[in-house]
């Protein structure tokens, strides 16, 4: 088990009066990839000054090897930092700019020790026989490679990057996201990772904090993040998400649109109110008749590799996965199995996710199949005929 290296207690800030980080609790192990992820605005670049020493929390504590060090100037932490728009020195070659970093912390190296770490992280980097070139004829992803280089050449305990990679087109994005984490796991220090984006943040990490509104929402690898997402927020900002109320009736059963199913999770109050999530690849279509609720095609979207199918369950927009497709206006049956309901208690979220009535337009206007009106126009007697 990795050490701990950083403890954020009770940090809280606040601007003008306004609370923008309100009570975190978190530690960060040594030499883990650890990323924190949420929407515009919620307090993850802020996190990020707190640990490197540019801001000075309102309240809480920061601890590094559990020494408090809430007022160590950033020069004194082991701590360097990588930002978006990374600023080297375009009269400065590639070797002047990273041997840069180490003149401002180390300035009694002699000239064979500057030689020897530049090229270290060159190798590291993968920009060997680069050195003497202007950085302003590198590529981008060239670029923010430099600019790693000499946020590591100083060999910090620990790297922050706040989302180093939106500059960068897609395909660039995704071969950078190997060789960051290829680069931690070389150089065997922490990095704390910033970005908006839930697939990189799945991609890269050991670790992920969900963040919004200033608050942790949720801590734990990706997979728990996906598949055992705490609330209908987290739920609903790591992929796709159906998300229905319920009740526990029971330990592993549950209720929704006035049936029962059998589920996996326990450990409620018996009637206890909660929020279910129904991930849209957990969804079979089957015919009508064997479903376990019924309901009708409204839209369709090729994706590639599988298609999106928005189906109407007494009012209820649901997005269904499938490799298969169903003309829009088809009824359709549907089973899930067990470990396909994700039961969360109910939070200050519920409600406020989930349901793809407000997709619809969208998919109306991009929907690439056409309009097939059923057969059978009557009403449908009974939509959900299962019967736990
Ligand atoms: N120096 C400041 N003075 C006043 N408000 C600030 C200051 N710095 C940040 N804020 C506010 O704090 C909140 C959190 O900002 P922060 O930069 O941490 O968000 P973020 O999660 O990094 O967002 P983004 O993804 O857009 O970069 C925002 O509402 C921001 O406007
Ligand atoms: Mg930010």
């Amino acid at each position: 088990m990795s050490k701990e290296l950083i403890r954020l207690s009770g940090v809280s800030v606040a601007f003008d009066g306004e609370i923008v980080l309100d009570d975190m609790n978190i530690h960060f192990n040594d030499k883990e990839f650890l990323t924190l992820l949420g929407p515009s605005g919620c307090g993850k670049t802020t996190t990020l000054r707190i640990i490197g020493g540019f801001l000075v929390p309102t309240a809480g504590d920061v601890f590094f090897d559990n020494v408090r060090i809430n007022n160590v100037p950033p020069h004194k932490r082991q701590v360097n930092t990588v930002f978006q728009k990374y600023a080297l020195f375009p009269h400065l070659n590639v070797f002047e700019n990273i041997a840069f970093g180490l003149h401002l912390v180390r300035p009694k190296l002699s000239k064979k020790e500057i030689h020897d770490r530049v090229m270290e992280m060159l190798e590291i980097v993968s920009l060997k026989g680069f050195e003497n070139r202007s950085v302003s004829l590198l590529s981008g992803g060239q670029q923010q490679r430099v600019a790693i280089a000499r946020a590591l050449v100083n060999r910090p305990r620990v790297l922050l990057l706040d989302e180093p990679l939106g500059a960068l087109d897609l395909r660039l994005r995704k071969d950078m996201q190997n060789e960051l984490k290829r680069i931690q796991q070389a150089m065997e220090i922490t990095f704390i990772y910033v970005t908006h984006d839930q697939e990189e943040a799945l991609a890269m990490s050991d670790t992920v904090v969900v963040m919004n509104e200033g608050k942790i929402q949720q801590i734990g690898t990706p997979e728990d993040i996906y598949n055992e997402p705490e609330n209908a927020f987290v739920a609903d900002f790591i992929g796709e998400s159906n998300i229905v109320d319920g009740f526990m009736c029971a330990d592993k059963v549950v209720e929704i649109f006035g049936r029962k199913f059998e589920c996996v999770d326990g450990g409620f109050a018996p009637n206890e109110p909660v929020d279910v999530v129904i991930r849209p690849e957990d969804v079979d279509i089957v015919p009508e008749k064997d479903g376990m609720l019924t309901g009708t095609v409204t839209n369709i979207t090729f994706k590639g590799v599988h298609y999106d199918i928005i189906v109407d369950f007494k009012g209820f927009k649901w997005l269904i996965q499938s490799t298969d497709p169903s003309p829009v206006g088809a009824k359709i049956g549907i089973k899930i199995d067990p470990d396909g309901f994700h039961i969360m208690k109910k939070s200050r979220y519920s409600g406020m996710f989930g349901d793809y009535s407000s997709y619809s337009a969208e998919y109306d206007e991009i929907g690439d199949l056409e309009y097939e009106p059923s057969e059978n126009e009557a009403e449908l007697e009974e939509e959900m005929r299962y019967d736990f």
